[in-house]
């Protein structure tokens, strides 16, 4: 019953996918959204939590997704509806499917206005506008920005089209080429800027801070931000990594495959975070300011750096394309599944899931201006739609998925997909899918809500 390929192509190598996948991983998330809400939620216990949920529920569903993804080889919607089938279960589970394209449809509209940001601070370091700038300077800066509704929707349009047109080419012609060279050079360069913060921040407090747990700061919503995080710079639980891997040869490792992604996409957090946090601390600032944070510490350090006009135009460039490789992740599910019951073409299909992403994401330009004083739970659109995705949707599908791959599917399925040829290692696998994901997620859920 295992198909061979998709109709939408195949990548090349093994390698590709760890690019590709990498590349879907690697983005705001690590380098924006890691740092800020550590900075938030009060630094090294939440880390903790934060590596566990990685190691314990993220690397097992990852494999879970490849797994379920090469195995339908369509769209997550087919994917699931074929699985099921072939299974002999309820079509229902396309639902999980889904649950996937509307959470895809919300995180591309804030990701794409976040991701404008940093298309703007291209411009900015390359101006030279950071030099000399002290915190109220670049805050000020920061903050004029985001009170102007019109250049963030400017930016944000713009970053929707860059989005659109990857994903209207398809994705393996240009991306496969571009990864491979930008993903090692933005490791170099955030090994730079921790060597900057070493030399000129307050290191040790910003190492400290991340890594001393302090556990009377952690409260039960800080525990369910940390494994929301996890889900969503693992790009789990909507069906990203589910299609790459379904564009992924059979022969692959899926075991493999995806510790190395878990491995690369969680050296970046953590290098991220040591780079702004002893800047933070050197400089005064506060940990947990919120969204603005890289934009306020590394302009700073890049204006008094030597040759920091030159390094902060390459951050930016290169944030902005791991936000890219991210970006086009997130829309291929949708457009993946128009292009397959819609009969339409990649280009169209593209135009659509992408206008109806940036209509949405008006509502996140909003939200740091005109609509900043209307919120619910005390949170603007802007950070209710990220709390709603990450912290509630994600993990809401990658507990479906891990009950699919766990309990759905035959065992024999799984294992011959899998291919793992070490029972010892497919029994921990198959454990950790079965019971550790699915109660940990479940436990972190009625922790939140404070029935536990
Ligand atoms: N993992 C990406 C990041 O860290 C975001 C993402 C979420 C991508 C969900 C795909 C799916 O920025």
């Amino acid at each position: 019953m295992r198909k061979e390929s998709s109709i939408h192509g195949q990548w090349s190598s093994r390698l590709v996918f760890i690019l590709a996948a990498t590349g879907s991983a690697v983005g705001l998330g690590n380098i924006w959204r890691f740092p800020y809400i550590v900075g938030e939620h009060g630094g090294g216990a939440f880390v903790l939590v934060y590596l566990a949920c990685i190691l314990l529920i993220g690397l097992p569903i990852m494999m879970a997704e490849i797994l379920i993804g090469r195995r339908g080889r369509q769209s997550p919607i087919n994917t699931m509806a074929t699985l099921a089938r072939d299974e002999g279960l309820s079509r229902s589970w396309s639902l999980l499917g889904w649950l996937g394209v509307v959470a895809g449809f919300l995180i591309l509209s804030y990701y794409s206005v976040i991701a404008g940001w940093a298309l703007s601070y291209v411009f900015r370091a390359g101006a030279g506008s950071f030099s000399g700038q002290d915190a109220d300077g670049v805050r000020a800066m920061f903050e004029g920005l985001v009170s102007d509704p019109e250049r963030l929707l400017a930016w944000h349009t713009i970053f929707m089209v860059m989005t659109m047109m990857v994903v209207a080419r398809g994705v393996r012609s240009g991306l496969e080429q571009a990864v491979r060279i930008l993903m090692p050079a933005l490791l170099i360069m955030l090994v730079l800027l921790v060597g900057y913060a070493m030399a000129e921040g307050h290191f040790m407090d910003g190492f400290r801070f991340m890594f001393r747990p302090d556990f009377s700061r952690l409260s039960g919503n800080s525990v369910l931000v940390a494994m929301g995080q996890a889900f969503f710079t693992l790009s789990l639980g909507m069906g990203a990594i589910m299609i790459y891997g379904s564009y992924l040869s059979s022969r692959a490792s899926i075991a493999r495959t995806s510790a190395t992604v878990v491995g690369a996409d969680t050296a970046v957090a953590i290098l991220a975070g040591l780079a702004i946090f002893p800047i933070v601390f050197a400089s005064g600032l506060e940990p947990g300011q919120g969204p603005g944070l890289i934009f306020i510490t590394l302009p700073m350090a890049f204006g008094q750096m030597p040759g920091g006009v030159l390094f902060g135009t390459v951050f930016f460039v290169l944030l902005l394309v791991a936000a890219w490789t991210s970006s086009i992740s997130i829309m291929e599910p949708a457009v993946a599944y128009l292009v397959e019951n819609r009969g339409m073409h990649r280009v169209g299909a593209a135009a659509a899931v992408a206008g109806v992403a940036w209509l949405l994401g008006i509502g996140t330009v909003l939200s740091f201006n005109h609509w900043s004083g209307y919120t619910l739970f005390d949170r603007t659109f802007f950070d209710l739609v990220d709390y709603l995705t990450s912290n509630i949707l994600l993990p809401l599908g990658g507990l479906l998925i891990a009950l699919f791959a766990g309990w759905r599917m035959t065992e024999r399925s799984v294992m011959e997909e899998l291919g793992i040829r070490r029972p010892l290692l497919f029994r921990t696998w198959y454990y950790l899918v079965r019971f550790v994901a699915p109660i940990g997620i479940l436990l972190v859920f009625l922790r939140a809500i404070n029935l536990i």
